[in-house]
């Protein structure tokens, strides 16, 4: 049987977006749009597989949904929910727990490196975590799933366990969801030092292009970004050993929505002050919508609660059919 192409994206709720968050995902989800019916989900329920300070943890549900409207997310043509609204989630989770085998679970490596020396004093959530994602993927039968490359071994349990549910019940009932790997993420690093990430934790604010940022504050920091005391190469060769070009050369590339080679050759033999105007202008005028539209959003909660909502009840619609048909599979009598 085949079924139909759905896209699912599930996102942890952080708060302090930055340039590094927009670039090696948001971004990435605004073009998927265009193209397939999405779903993007901010798991709310995965976050606090780890302790949440719990006015924390609204406060990112809404920044992030506020970054990724102001980004040009159409919540209209997508459905745009935190994971909490939908308890379909967790019913499938549960069924999926009797599902997996411990086997399995113990082979995952993010549980093992966010667990390290403390298996014992994790919560069991932090182990079921893997369980639940299968359930949030699989309550709408979706095909595909753009991740990371760290998510691709939690897809692949997911693949297993719609595998061995359709085995044991003997039917088509979930589809195999293939992983998407975006070749376009770009990896964003510090603005102080390129070979760091750019994060959220860095103390240096300096480090980061907040999406809160004004324009003339990204301007400041782009004007006092690190850089090296060469000219710029003739080739994209030229960046190797030279982190703070490569890394401002390809957050250009991306804003600018230009090949790496081109940008480089652009440039080839100018300086860092003609490269960071042209820099400034790129970012001031892609961003500088992005973070005023933002920052409204995020002085309106009401608005952006009531879209999430709104984005709830459309997942519940879609999930619902899916959930009753498991209970029938399972031989649950439904409600
Ligand atoms: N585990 C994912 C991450 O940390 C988030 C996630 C939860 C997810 N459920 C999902 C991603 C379903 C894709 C599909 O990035």
């Amino acid at each position: 049987m085949a079924f139909q192409r759905r896209i699912f994206s599930g996102i942890q709720p952080s708060g302090n977006l930055h340039l590094g968050n927009y670039l090696g995902a948001v971004r990435n989800w605004v073009k998927l749009q265009n193209e397939f019916e999405c779903i993007f989900c901010m798991v709310d329920m995965h976050a606090i597989t780890v302790w949440q300070d719990p006015a924390d943890l609204v406060r990112s549900t809404r920044e992030l949904a506020s970054a990724m409207i102001a980004s040009g997310i159409d919540p209209e043509r997508n459905v745009l929910f935190n994971q909490s609204q939908n308890p379909d989630h967790t019913t499938l989770a549960w069924i999926f727990n009797c599902v997996a085998r411990m086997g399995w679970m113990n082979r995952m490596t993010q549980f093992k490196e966010k667990a390290g020396k403390d298996r014992e004093n994790v919560s069991l959530g932090l182990f079921a975590y893997p369980a639940l994602m299968a359930a949030d993927i699989l309550a709408y039968k979706a095909t595909h799933v753009p991740v990371g490359e760290d998510q691709k071994q939690h897809l692949e349990l997911a693949r297993d366990i719609a595998q061995k549910f359709n085995h044991d019940y003997g039917g088509e009932f979930f589809p195999l969801t293939e992983p998407q790997i975006f070749g376009t993420a770009t990896r964003v690093m510090s603005l102080r030092d390129g070979q760091k990430k750019m994060s959220k934790s860095d103390l240096s604010d300096q480090s980061r292009i907040n999406l809160t940022d004004t324009s003339d504050a990204i301007a400041d920091k782009i004007k006092r970004a690190k850089t090296d005391t060469q000219a710029l190469p003739e080739t994209t060769e030229g960046l190797e050993g030279r982190p703070e070009a490569q890394n401002l050369m390809g957050i250009y590339a991306a804003l600018t929505d230009k090949p790496l080679d081109h940008v480089v050759a652009d440039f080839a033999g100018k300086g860092f002050a003609d490269f960071k105007r042209a820099l400034t202008e790129a970012a001031v005028a892609h961003m500088g919508p992005i973070t005023a539209e933002m920052r409204r959003l995020m002085a309106d909660p009401g608005y952006v609660d009531d879209i999430l909502r709104k984005g709830g009840e459309r997942a519940r619609a879609l999930s619902a059919p899916v959930l009753r048909e498991v209970y029938d599979t399972v031989g649950f009598l439904r409600p």
